[in-house]
């Protein structure tokens, strides 16, 4: 059976260089528990060499957005080729902090379909802003995961992984978080959708993991009853023992 995943999306921490190497040396200490696991890192750019060098052993390296730029010459942009030159194998996709920045999912898609050329698993975030008790939210979702694998084969899209991260949920404390049986609700939906697009048996081959506020005191019923194949974890990702311990949880599903 596949190994349950652990990406650990640092956004835009920790402030410096000596921090990242603090964090990392705590990290590797529990290599031998992170190897049970794919666990993912995805740095600030800036930090992709020292966690390249430092973190091999245990994670593998992801990136936090990828362009959708073809081949070309662009001030300010890192291109997919550098990306994979240190060894990203994975990148985050429309994520809602960059849709909030007004990422919409035609350039979500154009991401995804960047990324699968570069040879890099797209990690496609999709989720509501907000729920309503009609369940509109879930026609919202339905039209984003539509929008966002807007012209994939059946055969590309077996590449890619969603992560389920409400932005209603995202930087919130524990007992604010989705609730598990909640979670598990929308997790079934996003089947069905993926589903009626691709067919069952794609569908059941595309792993999905949940992000937004997961830490130590609830990845455990996350795992255990939310129906996802792993985390994408923010906050508790930047401590060495929040991290450890949620590890541990995926472990125990
Ligand atoms: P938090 O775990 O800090 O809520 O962040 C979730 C997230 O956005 C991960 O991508």
């Amino acid at each position: 059976m596949a190994k349950p995943i652990l990406v650990a999306n640092w956004k835009n921490h920790p402030s410096s260089q000596d921090e990242v190497h603090a964090l990392l040396k705590d990290l590797i200490r529990k290599k031998l528990l992170y190897k049970r696991l794919s666990v993912f890192i995805a740095p600030p750019l800036a930090y992709l060499e020292s966690v390249a060098d430092r973190a091999g052993k245990f994670a593998q390296l992801a990136a936090q957005d990828i362009t959708e730029l073809p081949k070309g010459t662009y001030t300010g942009v890192v291109t997919n080729d550098i990306l994979k030159s240190f060894g990203v194998k994975l990148a985050i996709v429309g994520h809602s902090e960059r849709r909030a920045l007004g990422e919409s999912s035609l350039v979500v898609s154009e991401k995804v379909k960047a990324a699968l050329k570069s040879g890099i698993a797209p990690l496609v975030c999709v989720g509501e802003k907000t729920r309503d008790t009609d369940g509109e939210h879930f026609e919202f979702l339905r039209m984003q995961i539509k929008e966002s694998l807007a012209g994939l084969s059946k055969q590309s899209v077996t590449s890619v992984l969603i992560a389920y991260e409400p932005s209603w949920a995202i930087g919130k404390s524990a007992k604010d978080a989705m609730p598990a049986g909640e979670l598990a609700q929308s997790v079934i939906f996003i089947k069905k959708v993926l589903t009626d697009l691709y067919g069952r048996k794609v569908a059941e081959s595309i792993p999905i993991l949940y992000g937004g506020s997961v830490d130590p005191s609830n990845a455990g019923e996350i795992m255990r009853e939310g129906g996802v194949k792993g985390l994408l974890v923010g906050r508790a990702s930047l401590k060495a023992k929040s991290f450890e311990e949620i590890a541990l949880s995926l472990l125990q599903k």
